[in-house]
């Protein structure tokens, strides 16, 4: 934790962050020495091709996974130093996740699914119900609340899912291809409301994205190759 009259440490920090799948002869090298910095408050859309590291990076940044060898700094704590418990505490106080397939609970209302993170964080029913309904509100879906992920269109499954992730007022939004599953138009009103969460609650959001229209929509750009950042630039929304 930083003293005061420091300045606080940057939100992420990678430091010649590199990771390797397997072992000897079946060693795939998938991150190699990659150094990197994002700052609170910034959206940033990592592209590059199919194997260039893009999902392994995200598996570290949320913590779901550790270097091999370099540092991960999230708030200044080395992640690779924590057990899997610490690990977990750190993402459900600080991280929420989206996934291209949504990752919904099937038989489960919009509203029991948006509670989900609340629960595991103990907190009362009807806490929990006020701000599952806030949250859905601001994906806009009101109205919705009791419809099961099978009677939503995959946009507005993809809002749930968004609502779920911030509910509990993450600093970082983690995002893996959002739109890989969604029309241009579904696709335009989730990067909408990715661009409104980052702007007006002030959300860090990471996206991956195969789509430059989509990327389009970031500050920031990087593009990695064979597990190396190639290029790192403002996009043209930034300019
Ligand atoms: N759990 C794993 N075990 C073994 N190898 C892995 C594992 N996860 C990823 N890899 C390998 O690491 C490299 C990077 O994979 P990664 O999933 O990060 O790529 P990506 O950029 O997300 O690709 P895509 O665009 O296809 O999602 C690839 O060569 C991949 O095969
Ligand atoms: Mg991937």
């Amino acid at each position: 934790m930083p003293r005061d009259g420091e300045p606080p440490p940057p939100l992420i920090a990678f430091e010649g962050v590199s990771k390797v799948f397997g072992t000897g002869l079946a060693a795939v090298p998938a991150l190699n020495a990659v150094d990197l910095r994002i700052d609170r408050g910034e959206f940033v859309a990592i592209m590059g091709p199919s194997g260039s590291g893009k999902s392994t990076a995200m598996n570290i940044l949320g913590c779901l996974d550790t270097p091999t060898s370099g540092t991960y700094r999230f708030m200044g704590v080395d992640v690779g130093r924590l057990d899997r418990r610490r690990r977990a505490l750190l993402r459900r106080r600080y991280l929420g996740f989206v996934f291209q397939g949504f990752n919904l609970l099937a038989r489960t209302s919009a509203v029991e699914n948006v509670e989900l993170p609340l629960i595991y964080r103990g907190m009362a029913p009807a806490e929990r119900r006020r701000l599952a309904l806030g949250a859905l509100a601001r994906v806009g879906l009101e109205g919705r609340e009791d419809h099961t992920p099978g009677e939503l269109s995959g946009g507005q499954q993809q809002r749930v899912a968004i609502a779920r992730a911030t509910v509990t007022d993450p600093a970082v939004l983690l995002a893996d291809e959002p739109t890989g599953n969604l029309d241009t138009r579904m696709s335009l009103e989730i990067m909408n409301l990715l661009v409104r969460l980052n702007r007006e609650q002030g959300i860090t959001v990471i996206m991956v994205t195969h789509e430059p229209d989509m990327a389009a929509f970031a500050r920031r750009i990087i593009r990695f190759v064979d597990g190396r950042i190639d290029s790192d630039a403002p996009s043209e929304r930034a300019a």
